[in-house]
């Protein structure tokens, strides 16, 4: 909910426009310009969106100066505490804490769609072993529309429920499969007597020929992980599933499209990147001051992966959380874990160093969480599938706020051409 308590004047020639100042519940403010084109025929300009709001969200609060992240007005430290990721996923879909009876139904109608159709089987035969995991997730996840004959309709709450449930079921399904083709394993199929995480860590490392022993430190691990990446207001991938979303497709394709914005290495792909980076300075002598100054050299492309935010300002409260795993886990497997050393000198050389503190460079929710997954077996190319899997929550209640937004209507931004003027046709011949 947002009122209009100020009005923003904009001077245009001899002309002033008045524009309304929405304020947010947390007391951020936004000139409304949804009028403007029609007032003054003049349209912004925000190269990368880092002035402009895209709409209105209850879900999640980040306040980036102060490090702050609630999810539906829950901090995200106590969320991690006292909920499990389904838990999370419910209040982050419906806005609300369910009650005993609500999560339980919640959870079953996910386990009641856990499997896949058995033709689909088929599409992961067809990937090469080289084949990133993020590619067979947004491929499989796309697919998942050509099985699916009863929930495609974003405008139908009945089939937006089904299809809700069937993204949060089939996800981690995918994930592991993905997993197993790419390591020639046989698929373990999901087994629903087992909670969610523990479901995704059996279809993982679960054999045909042997008791899979659950560890319940990774269980925690990994449920605390799904946590803090489940949601974050409107990231890069989020703002896709709103943008494709928003034409009416089905939610398995706007799903997929968020996949694939998370891939990159600025957004989710940074876990991976941040490892590959961890593993080079150790490859190349450890020689963290050689680094240190490739990040702050304009002219050299290389950055800290797992370091900088568009919206914090301030330490991520996930990469603390994270950090504080990473010493759990550590200290029960073998003590040490160099890669740790390394990322934990190496943020404290960046944030005495005044480059970053000018630019306000903290360590993000990429710079530690890869370290857990490496302790837990997760492989490298994995750990954006992991953020994926956490993330899909946040999609959903993305894409659900959206559609049930009475303002709801199809993305679509303007430009400011810069192109050629009108000119003649020059014949082939001519050229
Ligand atoms: C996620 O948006 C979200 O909420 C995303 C996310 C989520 O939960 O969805 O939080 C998850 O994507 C976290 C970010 C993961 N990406 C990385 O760790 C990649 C490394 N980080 C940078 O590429 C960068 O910090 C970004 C992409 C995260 C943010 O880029 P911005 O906001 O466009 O900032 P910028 O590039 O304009 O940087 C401002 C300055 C620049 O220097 P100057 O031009 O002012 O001299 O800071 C510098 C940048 O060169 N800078 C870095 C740096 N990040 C920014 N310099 C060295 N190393 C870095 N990591």
């Amino acid at each position: 909910m947002s009122s209009s308590s100020q009005i923003a004047k904009l001077q245009l020639g001899d002309q002033t426009y008045e524009l309304p100042v929405r304020v947010g519940t947390e007391g951020n403010r936004a000139i409304d310009i949804s009028k403007l084109y029609a007032m003054t025929k003049h349209i912004t300009l925000d190269d990368g969106y880092g002035n402009t709001g895209s709409t209105m969200s209850t879900i999640t609060y980040v306040d980036g100066e102060a490090g702050v992240l609630r999810y539906r007005g829950y901090p995200v430290e106590e969320i991690a505490e006292r909920c499990d990721f389904t838990e999370t996923a419910y209040l982050l879909i419906y806005g609300e804490l369910p009650k005993g009876e609500e999560l339980e139904k919640f959870r079953t109608n996910i386990r009641r769609h856990t499997l896949l159709h058995e033709g689909m089987k088929t599409l992961f035969a067809g990937f090469p072993p080289s084949a990133h995991p993020m590619a067979i997730l947004s491929s499989v996840v796309g697919a998942l529309a050509i099985y699916d004959k009863d929930s495609g309709d974003p405008g139908d709450p009945i089939q937006s429920e089904m299809a809700i449930y069937r993204m949060l079921a089939k996800m981690p399904t995918i994930a592991a499969f993905g997993y197993k083709q790419s390591i020639g394993q046989s698929f373990i199929y999901p087994n629903n007597s087992l909670t969610y995480c523990q479901n995704f860590l059996h279809m993982m490392f679960a054999v045909p020929s042997e008791q899979y022993e659950m560890d319940v430190d990774f269980v925690n691990a990994l449920n605390l992980l799904l946590i803090l990446h489940a949601d974050h207001g409107q990231n890069c991938s989020t703002s896709a599933v709103r943008m494709v979303g928003s034409s009416n497709v089905n939610l398995f394709s706007a799903i997929s499209a968020g996949i694939c914005a998370l891939w990159g290495a600025l957004h989710g792909g940074a876990n991976e990147a941040c490892i590959n980076m961890l593993e080079g300075i150790m490859a190349g002598g450890r020689n963290l001051g050689k680094y240190i100054d490739k990040a702050k050299d304009p002219d050299d492309p290389f950055r800290l992966m797992g370091f900088g935010h568009r919206v914090y300002k301030n330490y991520d409260p996930r990469a603390r959380l994270c950090k504080t795993v990473c010493n759990r886990l550590i200290e029960k497997y073998g003590g040490e874990d160099p890669l740790f050393e390394l990322a934990r000198e190496l943020e404290e050389i960046a944030l005495s160093d005044p480059y970053f503190i000018e630019r306000k460079l903290y360590p993000n929710v990429d710079f530690y969480s890869g370290i857990i997954y490496r302790i837990m077996g997760i492989p490298k190319n994995m750990f954006t599938v992991l953020f994926a899997l956490g993330r899909v929550p946040g999609w959903i209640a993305h894409w659900r706020e959206m559609h049930l937004s009475p303002t709801n209507r199809i993305h679509r931004p303007r430009q400011l051409y810069t192109g050629h003027t009108e000119r003649k046709f020059v014949p082939l011949i001519k050229r």
